[in-house]
C-alpha cells in the first residue's frame, strides 16, 4: 500500500525482495510440476530445485543430510510434527513462559488428553530464561525440552547454546523454536546441541506463505504422525520411515520451496549480520526514542543485547488496540497489538490485564524515516491522553 509505513515483520516480513518474486514467478512457469514423481525432464530439474533447497537450508542451519531438512506448511505445522513425533504416554516435557501458541497449544492438549505433563519455565525481569531452571525442571521421564529461541513479543533471544547442552548432558531431546530467528542470526544446530528445529518461510527467511519446516538429527526417534502419499514405494500399506518422507505428505508446496530458495541466494547476498545490524539500529533509535515519552512503558528492552527488533509497549491510559488503531488509521503505521499468540508472556508481564500490548517490528527494509515517523506518532498519541488527565 502506497505511503504505509509496515512495521509489523514479526508477524511477517514485508516486503519480499524482489529476486524472490521474480523467481517464484519464472519458477512455477518453468517448473510448475509435480516432483519426485516421474521421470521427465522437467519433473526432474523440478526435483532438483526442491533438493539444491534442501542443501541451502541444512547448510545455513549447519545440519549434514539435506533430507533432514523436511519442509511443511509453516513453523506451526512443524512444531505439531515435532511435539506429537516425539511424546508419548508418560513422557514429561519442559517448555518456557515465553513460548508461542503453536508450542502451548500442542502441548497443552497432549497434557488435557492424558498422555504428558509438563513443566514451564518463566522467564527473568529482562526476558531471559535461566537455563539452569531447564535443568532443575528434568525429571527421570523428561523426554523434550522446546524452547523459542526469539520472543516474538518482548524480542529477548533465548540462551540456546546454553540450553542444549544441558540438554545433551542430561539425555533429554531439545527442540527450537526458530520462527523469529531464522534469517535474523545464525543458527548453528551442531554448536547450540538442536536435536529438532522448526522454522517458517515467511518470515526473516524471506519465502512467502504456506512454507515452513523441520530439522531432525540422525539418531533422533521422531514418529511421522501423518500418512499419504509420497511418490515413492507406492505399495507400501504405512507411510515410509525414510527422511525426507517421514515428515512430508502429499504434494510439496514447490512454489514456496522456490520462494525460499530465492530467499536464500538474498539473506547471502545482504549478509545477516549486515541486516541484523541495520534492523538493531533503527530497533535501538526506537527504544530510545520510546522510553524518552512521558506514559510511554517498554518490556524487556534494556539494550540491543540479545534482542531482536521487536519491541512492545503500552501508551499509560490507552489500551493497545486503540493505539494501534490510531497508528494505522491516523498514522499509517501497521503494527501489531494483543497478546501475539503469546498469552503466557503476558500473564508473566501482568499485560494481561490490560489486553496486551503494542508491537512495533523492524523489517530489513524499513529506513530511520519510518522510526521517527513512528515516535512522533507515539508521542502525539500519550500527549492527547496527557492533555484528558
Ligand atoms: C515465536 C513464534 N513461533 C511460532 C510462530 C508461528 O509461525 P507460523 O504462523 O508461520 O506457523 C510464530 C509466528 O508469529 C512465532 O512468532
Amino acid at each position: 500500500m502506497q505511503g504505509l509505513i509496515y512495521l509489523d515483520n514479526a508477524a511477517t516480513a514485508f516486503p519480499k525482495p524482489k529476486m524472490v518474486h521474480d523467481f517464484m514467478y519464472q519458477f512455477y512457469q518453468e517448473h510448475g510440476v509435480n516432483p519426485g514423481r516421474s521421470g521427465y525432464d522437467m519433473c526432474i530439474a523440478t526435483e532438483e530445485i526442491v533438493h539444491a533447497t534442501r542443501k541451502m537450508l541444512i547448510r545455513f542451519f549447519n545440519g549434514k543430510d539435506p533430507n533432514r531438512l523436511t519442509f511443511s506448511y509453516n513453523a506451526s505445522d512443524s512444531l505439531n510434527h515435532i511435539i506429537q513425533g516425539m511424546l508419548q504416554k508418560g513422557d514429561h516435557a519442559i517448555t518456557t513462559k515465553v513460548e508461542h501458541n503453536s508450542v502451548l497449544r500442542p502441548l497443552n492438549c497432549l497434557e488435557r488428553d492424558g498422555v504428558i505433563e509438563q513443566t514451564r519455565v518463566a522467564f527473568d525481569k529482562r526476558g531471559f530464561v535461566d537455563p539452569e531452571d531447564i535443568r532443575r525442571a528434568i525429571r527421570p521421564n523428561t523426554k523434550l525440552v522446546v524452547v523459542n529461541h526469539g520472543s516474538n513479543v518482548i524480542g529477548t533471544i533465548q540462551p540456546i547454546a546454553e540450553i542444549g547442552r544441558i540438554c545433551r548432558e542430561k539425555g533429554v531431546y531439545f527442540a527450537v523454536d526458530t520462527s523469529q530467528t531464522a534469517g535474523v542470526i545464525p543458527i548453528d544446530v551442531e554448536a547450540m546441541k538442536i536435536d529438532l528445529l522448526a522454522f517458517t518461510g515467511h518470515k526473516s527467511l524471506m519465502g512467502p506463505t504456506g512454507i515452513g519446516g523441520s530439522y531432525v538429527r540422525e539418531e533422533v526417534p521422531i514418529r511421522s504422525t501423518r500418512s499419504g502419499g509420497t511418490g515413492v514405494h507406492s505399495a507400501y500399506p504405512y507411510h515410509l520411515d525414510e527422511f525426507p518422507y517421514r515428515l512430508e505428505i502429499g504434494t510439496l508446496n514447490i512454489i514456496g520451496v522456490a520462494g525460499l530458495n530465492a530467499g536464500q541466494r538474498w539473506l547471502e547476498e545482504e549478509g545477516l549480520e549486515n541486516i541484523h545490524r541495520r534492523e538493531i539500529a533503527l530497533w535501538e533509535k526506537l527504544r530510545r526514542g520510546l522510553q524518552q515519552i512521558d506514559g510511554i512503558v517498554t518490556y524487556c528492552a534494556d539494550s540491543a543485547e540479545d534482542h531482536l527488533p521487536v519491541l512492545s509497549f503500552n501508551v499509560e491510559g490507552w489500551e493497545a488496540s486503540d493505539v494501534g488503531t490510531m497508528l494505522d488509521v491516523d498514522y499509517g503505521i501497521a503494527c501489531r497489538t494483543g497478546l501475539q499468540c503469546a498469552p503466557l508472556v503476558h500473564e508473566h508481564l501482568g499485560t494481561d490485564k490490560i489486553k496486551g500490548t503494542v508491537r512495533l517490528s523492524v523489517g530489513p527494509f524499513n529506513v530511520e524515516e519510518h522510526i521517527d515517523r513512528a515516535i512522533e506518532a507515539v508521542m502525539e498519541i500519550a500527549a492527547m491522553k496527557a492533555k484528558k488527565r
